[in-house]
């Protein structure tokens, strides 16, 4: 009650200051509510906005070129980065030449599906326009509604310590596999709070693209894939080979919950929010979610003696994982120009079926492993049998098309150089260059004068 009464006069303070500052109304409301949590929980809230100095990340198109061959036709060929601090969650989206620019008018753009797990503004705009109403719209329509990036509000109830799940498509998905939210203690609703966003999900065409995690059957690789092939959906249909192709993204959730550590009840929290102490000696979890090893002592040492033991086990396992990973990508990237030198020669889809399926089952395992970041250290084990499948489902489809091959009398198959970034963009015309302006054009026009400066955290503008 105590704590109540002082965050309300605190409003009332900041409110009479802001009211002459020149904001907008919704602007002071979220300010207002920033520094009433600094003011509750400034341990917590400081360490959150810590991860602002976690501002590096990776060109992972750069490091593995022939990935943009193999979603050649969607947008993940065109830019993909690492993940990195939660304070850039709402910039990166914003600038990341997959999300594009302001479609024509009366066309349909991008949908605003894509602000779901970068801030607490996406579930507060579906209770607004409700689920269907707020997916329906476009990326770009929204831009100028999102004031936050991930928040406390997207893990606890607002102004309390209490867990929360707002995003309407993770309540489900948890009760899909039997784990519902409020039935869960709180170091599994740990982890659940995570898996709002570290999950792999689709945007539900037949309802306005909402996302949708599909779980119906379970959540490994097997059962999500029975699920899409029952429903015959398809993200893409892939311009060289013409493989229906299904897209994992970042299945962190389900990877981990299969894992050694889960079933001894150690979380994502556990090893990416451990206790700290505060100056005055009092513990707290700490909020600036970023590198586990980074934090053996306070994470793993309970358990784990030697860190420089589980690095090596670490290391292990993540190059085992790598070059698996590169193995399966190049026998991928054959596969899909074998396959178009069959269409090419006038193959029929009767003949073509069993190496296309091949090739759609073979990536999505692939890709399940490799969109999981951190796979090495949440589960090596199911990583390492994924891409065991994913070989032996490309070798079997390459084997298939020589035979189709050798059939329509094909001699030669060309496979372009795709040795780096640039050179395999080339290889399925896309121009960085000529994207990179039209955004760069976009940025200026709309999203520098009309959305919140959190959409260009840590990006310079001359
Ligand atoms: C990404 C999810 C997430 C975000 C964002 C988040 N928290 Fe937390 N918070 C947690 C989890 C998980 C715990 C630990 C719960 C447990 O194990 O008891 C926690 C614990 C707490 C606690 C309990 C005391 C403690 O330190 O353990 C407070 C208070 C708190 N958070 C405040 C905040 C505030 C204020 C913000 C925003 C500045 C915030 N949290 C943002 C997930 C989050
Ligand atoms: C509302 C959605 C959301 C929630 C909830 C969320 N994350 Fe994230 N997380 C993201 C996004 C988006 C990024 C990538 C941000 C970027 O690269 O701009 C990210 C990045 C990360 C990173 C990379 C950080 C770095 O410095 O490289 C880690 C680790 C991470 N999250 C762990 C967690 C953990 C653990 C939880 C639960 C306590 C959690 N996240 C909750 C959306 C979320
Ligand atoms: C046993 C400890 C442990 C658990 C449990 C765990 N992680 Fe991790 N995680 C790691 C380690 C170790 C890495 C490798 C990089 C690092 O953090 O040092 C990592 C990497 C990541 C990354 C990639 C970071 C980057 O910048 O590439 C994300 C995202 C992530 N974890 C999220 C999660 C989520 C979400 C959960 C729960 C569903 C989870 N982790 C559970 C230890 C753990
Ligand atoms: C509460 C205890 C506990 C904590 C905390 C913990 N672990 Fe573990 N860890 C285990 C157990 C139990 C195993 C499984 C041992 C076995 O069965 O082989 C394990 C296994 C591992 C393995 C072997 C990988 C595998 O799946 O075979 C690695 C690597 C590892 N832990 C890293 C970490 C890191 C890094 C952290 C901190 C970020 C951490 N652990 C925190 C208990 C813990």
């Amino acid at each position: 009650m105590i704590r109540r009464l002082s965050r309300t006069a605190l409003n009332v303070t900041l409110l009479v200051s802001v009211m002459f500052s020149g904001q907008s109304l919704a602007d002071t409301e979220i300010d207002l509510l920033q520094s009433a949590d600094k003011a509750q929980f400034p341990a917590q809230y400081n360490s959150w906005a810590a991860t602002e100095e976690q501002a590096e990340r990776e060109d992972l198109l750069a490091n593995y070129p022939a990935n943009i061959i193999l979603w050649a036709g969607s947008s993940f060929a065109k830019e993909y980065h690492s993940p990195r601090g939660h304070q850039f969650a709402v910039a990166d989206v914003t600038h990341t030449l997959r999300t594009g620019v302001t479609p024509e008018s009366g066309t349909k753009g991008l949908s605003a599906s894509c602000w779901t797990c970068k801030t607490p503004d996406a579930p507060r705009l579906m209770n607004e326009l409700g689920v269907q109403g707020f997916s329906g719209k476009n990326f770009t329509d929204l831009g100028h509604e999102i004031k936050s990036v991930v928040y406390c509000t997207d893990c606890h109830v607002k102004g309390s310590e209490e867990l929360a799940l707002p995003r309407p498509h993770a309540q489900d998905a948890m009760t899909k596999i039997h784990l519902p939210f409020d039935k869960q203690d709180t170091s599994m609703q740990g982890a659940q709070v995570c898996g709002q966003c570290h999950v792999s999900y689709y945007f539900q065409p037949e309802s306005s693209n909402k996302v949708n995690i599909p779980w119906i059957f379970g959540n490994d690789a097997d059962s999500i894939e029975k699920y899409y092939d029952t429903r015959r959906f398809y993200e893409w249909i892939h311009p060289i080979s013409k493989t229906p192709i299904l897209k994992a993204r970042h299945p962190e959730f389900e990877h981990w919950s299969r894992s050694k550590h889960a079933k001894r009840g150690v979380t994502c929290i556990t090893c990416h929010m451990p206790a700290a102490t505060d100056k005055n000696g009092t513990e707290y979890t700490n909020h600036k979610v970023g590198s586990a090893l980074a934090q053996f002592d306070k994470a793993c040492s309970s358990c784990h003696g030697s860190q420089s033991k589980i690095e090596k086990v670490l290391d292990r396992d993540k190059k085992a994982i790598d070059k698996a990973a590169r193995h399966v990508e190049s026998l991928l990237v054959k596969a899909h120009y074998e396959a178009k030198a069959a269409w090419v020669a006038g193959a029929s889809w009767p003949t073509m079926n069993d190496a296309i399926m091949a090739i759609r089952h073979a990536q999505w395992r692939w890709d399940f492993a490799m969109a999981s970041h951190g796979l090495y250290a949440h589960n090596p084990q199911e990583g390492k049998v994924l891409l065991a499948k994913a070989t032996e489902q490309a070798t079997f489809s390459r084997e298939k098309l020589k035979e189709i091959l050798r059939v329509l009398k094909v001699k030669d198959v060309y496979y372009p150089d795709i040795s780096t970034k640039e050179k395999a963009h080339q290889a399925i015309g896309i121009s960085v260059e000529a994207l990179t302006k039209e955004k760069q054009a976009f940025l200026k026009e709309e999203v520098e004068k009309n959305w919140s400066p959190i959409t260009q955290r840590g990006y310079q503008y001359p």
